[in-house]
C-alpha cells in the first residue's frame, strides 16, 4: 500500500476538510460516540472499495451506512413499524438497524446481502461532517481488519497512519465499544452484536432474541477485536510475565495491570476497554488475563468483545 501523509485535523477546519475529502471520493478517520470510523461515500462503490483496501477487510464483511438525516432511512431500506419505533427512540445514538435494502445501496456495502445496516450517529463532529457532505457515509471501525477498534485519534493513527489522508480528532469516544446491531423482523428483535443499547433497553420494543441462524453476524468471524498478545478470560491468579485486565481484583502480583473501572461501573469499563487492551498489548507481555464481568446490561457487550479477543 502507498505511504501517504496522514494529517490530524480539528474542529471547524477539520469538519470542512473531512467533508471535502469525502466529496472527492476519499476516505477519512472520523469520531463517533462509539468508536472511530473509517468513512467514505456510501453511494460510491469506488470510495467503498477504498475502505476495504485500507482496512484489508474481506469483501464478504458488509459496512454500516451512517445517515445524515432521518429522511435517508426510507431511501436506503424498507422500514417496518417496529424498526421505525426503534429509530425514533434510539437515534441519533449507538444502535445499528439491519433492514431489507433498496436498489440504491451498492453491493459492496451489503457484501451482496439483501439487508443493509444503518445507523445515525449522535457525535456532534460526525453529524457536522455528514451535514456538510449531505449524503450517507459508510464507516466501519477505523482499525485494520481483526484488530482492536480505535477510541481516540491516536489509535486511528497507529492503525491507519500512512494509509489515509485525514483523521478528524474529536477526543475520546464516550461509549468506547461499537454500536449494538439489531435485525428487526416479524419475530422480533435479534441482537447480532451487543453494545451500548442493551438487551434490557430493547425489551420494551418487542421480543428480543440472539443472532439468527444463517445471518452473517457482525464480525461473524469468531476471532475479532484481538490484541497480538494472547488473551484469556479467567481469575486473577498471577503468572510470570502475564498482565491483568482487572475488574474486581486489586491486581496484586501482576507486573502490569489495567483497571477497567475501580468502582466497577460498566459504562466506565466499556469506555476504557479498548485503550486498556492496547496498552497491555504494548507492554511486552507473554499473555493477558481478563477478569470476567457480570453479563447484565453493558456487561454482555464487554464480555462478547473479550470472548472474541480470546480466540486465536
Ligand atoms: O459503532 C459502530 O458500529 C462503528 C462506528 C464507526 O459506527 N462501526 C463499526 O463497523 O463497528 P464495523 O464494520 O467495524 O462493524 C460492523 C459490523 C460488521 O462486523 C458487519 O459484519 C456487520 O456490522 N454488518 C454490516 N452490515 C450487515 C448486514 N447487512 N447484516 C448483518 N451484519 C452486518
Ligand atoms: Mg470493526
Amino acid at each position: 500500500m502507498e505511504n501517504i501523509e496522514t494529517r490530524i485535523v480539528f474542529a471547524e477546519e477539520g469538519i470542512r476538510a473531512a467533508a471535502s475529502t469525502l466529496a472527492s471520493g476519499g476516505v477519512v478517520g472520523l469520531p463517533t460516540e462509539t468508536v472511530y470510523g473509517l468513512g467514505g461515500d456510501a453511494l460510491s462503490p469506488v470510495a467503498c472499495a477504498k475502505i476495504f483496501e485500507v482496512k484489508e477487510r474481506p469483501l464478504s464483511d458488509p459496512l454500516i451506512v451512517h445517515i445524515p438525516e432521518i429522511g435517508w432511512l426510507d431511501r436506503l431500506a424498507v422500514v417496518s413499524d417496529a424498526a421505525r419505533r426503534l429509530a425514533e427512540k434510539f437515534w441519533p445514538g449507538p444502535l445499528t438497524l439491519v433492514l431489507p435494502r433498496r436498489e440504491i445501496v451498492p453491493d459492496l456495502v451489503t457484501a451482496g446481502q439483501e439487508t443493509v445496516a444503518i445507523r445515525r450517529s449522535g457525535h456532534p463532529l460526525f453529524r457536522e461532517v455528514l451535514k456538510a457532505f449531505g449524503k450517507p457515509v459508510a464507516a466501519p471501525s477505523a482499525n485494520r481488519f481483526g484488530r482492536i477498534s480505535p477510541t481516540c485519534a491516536g489509535h486511528v493513527a497507529a492503525e491507519l497512519g500512512g494509509r489515509i489522508p485525514l483523521i478528524l480528532d474529536g477526543g475520546s469516544c464516550v461509549h468506547g465499544i461499537e454500536s449494538t446491531i439489531a435485525l428487526v423482523d416479524a419475530a422480533g428483535i435479534h441482537i447480532l452484536r451487543h453494545g451500548p443499547v442493551t438487551g434490557e433497553d430493547l425489551a420494551g420494543f418487542g421480543p428480543v432474541h440472539g443472532a439468527v441462524a444463517g445471518i452473517s453476524a457482525p464480525g461473524g468471524l469468531l476471532s475479532h477485536y484481538a490484541p497480538r498478545t494472547p488473551l484469556r478470560i479467567g481469575a486473577a491468579i498471577p503468572e510470570a510475565n502475564f498482565g491483568l485486565l482487572a475488574w474486581a481484583s486489586d491486581g496484586k502480583g501482576f507486573p502490569v495491570v489495567e483497571f477497567l473501572s475501580r468502582k466497577q461501573d460498566l459504562r466506565e469499563a466499556a469506555s476504557n476497554l479498548y485503550g486498556a487492551m492496547r496498552r497491555l498489548d504494548e507492554s511486552g507481555l507473554d499473555g493477558i488475563i481478563a477478569e470476567p464481568l457480570p453479563e447484565t446490561g453493558l456487561g454482555a457487550a464487554i464480555m462478547e468483545r473479550l470472548r472474541k479477543a480470546s480466540v486465536r
